[in-house]
């Protein structure tokens, strides 16, 4: 979710439920109550007109159309929104998407629990494949130096071929290594370009760059310092819009881990990190996984890409599958020869060597990626 507004709408018949709710949002600027329902009969055709990010809906909401049926029928009319279900601890209710039941929330809860309920629900929606959205696939590695921003450039190229819309997102804003990489002009479009009050897609055509290969890349700003001119909102923002045009957006990422960084990673699922056999990397990726799981990420949504996966230089592969705590989803080979060559013609080498080892790796785990994500292609809203 971007950090705009979530818009909700309530369905609640009951006064004062009505009246806790709307106090303990009442301090809460970040969400706003768009409309308060009795009638569960007239929320589909409701929400369709109000299109609110998320629907809260009473199990025990009275009349003709009953609290549980509303999450049903919202579903089955492919409204795309996702539903909380409040109800009491003696009538407990099972959260399962596929009866349109994100989340469930029993009665009492303290206004803690309600907007946190509210913001990991809409959070994790939108970066699910069922809100019909494209999906944002971070790559990064909290050490630099090891493939991060080849590997994103290559399996941007990778999903085009596969015949996905794609995006290849440079947020590495201070230093811009894929400009650095396609040596791109200094006065080619970037982030700083797009308007940050109210961003909408025909702006997208000024702004992208489109690579000799055929990819649409967001370039980050030219000089250094002009990364500051773009915020974590703007960021949140411009992610959320590349995802209602793009089939994937792929993030290259810097390995500080700033606001930026996070906000990016925040936006994506999965996360693809990359390690190597290097003593440095495993440590940093070992005391990464610890702020991640600080930070609330399931274990489930990095998954590890071991580049130059045939280099052990001198360690132990059991070391390093001890020390991330399994073996790593992904693996690239090394393929220097091939990959410093494309690297320096600022070509992706899926395409221009699609037979290299590092080729059919990267091939193979944008394969993967495609099956985790399952993503769907993205419908309308093409140039
Ligand atoms: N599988 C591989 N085999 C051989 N060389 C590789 C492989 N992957 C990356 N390289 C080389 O590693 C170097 C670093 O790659 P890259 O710039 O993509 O890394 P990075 O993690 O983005 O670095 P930075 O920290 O500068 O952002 C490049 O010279 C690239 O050619
Ligand atoms: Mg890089």
């Amino acid at each position: 979710m971007a950090t705009d507004q979530i818009r909700l709408l309530l369905v609640e018949d009951v006064p004062q439920v009505v009246q806790y709710v709307r106090g303990l949002l009442n301090s809460q600027a970040a969400i706003k109550l768009l409309e308060v329902m009795t009638d569960g009969g007239r929320v589909v055709a409701q929400v369709a007109e109000l299109r609110p990010d998320l629907v809260i809906v009473d199990a025990l909401l009275q009349g003709r159309v009953k609290g549980h049926h509303v999450a049903q029928q919202l579903k089955d009319s492919g409204a795309n929104v996702p539903v909380i279900v409040l109800t009491i601890p003696q009538q407990p209710v099972e959260a399962d998407p596929d009866r349109g039941i994100h989340a469930v929330l029993s009665m009492p809860f303290s206004g803690y629990d309600l907007t946190k309920a509210i913001r990991d629900v809409t959070q994790a929606f939108e970066s699910s494949a069922e809100s019909g959205r494209g999906r944002a696939i971070a790559l990064y590695a909290p050490k630099g130096g090891v493939g991060t921003t080849t590997l994103a450039f290559n399996l941007a190229a990778a999903f085009g071929a596969a015949g996905r819309r794609v995006i290849l997102v440079d947020g590495s804003l201070q230093f811009g290594d894929i400009r650095a990489l396609l040596r791109v002009p200094a006065d080619a479009p970037s982030i700083l370009d797009l308007p940050t009050d109210r961003i909408a897609e025909s702006d997208l055509n000024d702004v992208v760059w489109r690579d000799p290969s055929g990819m649409d890349i967001l370039l980050a700003p030219p000089r250094i310092e002009q990364a500051e001119m773009v915020s974590v909102r703007d960021v949140d923002k411009v992610i959320s819009m590349l995802r209602r045009v793009y089939d994937l957006v792929v993030i290259d990422t810097a390995c500080h881990l700033n606001d930026i960084t996070l906000a990016l990673l925040d936006t994506s699922d999965p996360i693809v990190e990359i390690v190597t056999f290097d003593s440095g990397t495993i440590h940093s990726t070992i005391t990464m996984a610890d702020t991640f799981r600080a930070i609330g990420y399931p274990a489930s949504r990095v998954r590890y890409l071991l580049n130059r996966a045939d280099s052990t230089g001198g360690l132990d592969p059991n070391d390093l599958v001890r020390a991330l705590g399994r073996v790593p989803e992904h693996q690239v080979r090394s393929d220097g020869q091939v990959i410093a060559t494309a690297n320096n013609a600022g070509e992706p080498f899926v395409l221009s060597r699609p037979e290299a080892i590092a080729s059919q790796d990267v091939q193979r785990i944008a394969a993967q990626l495609l099956e985790v994500i399952r993503t769907p292609v993205v419908a309308g809203a093409r140039r």
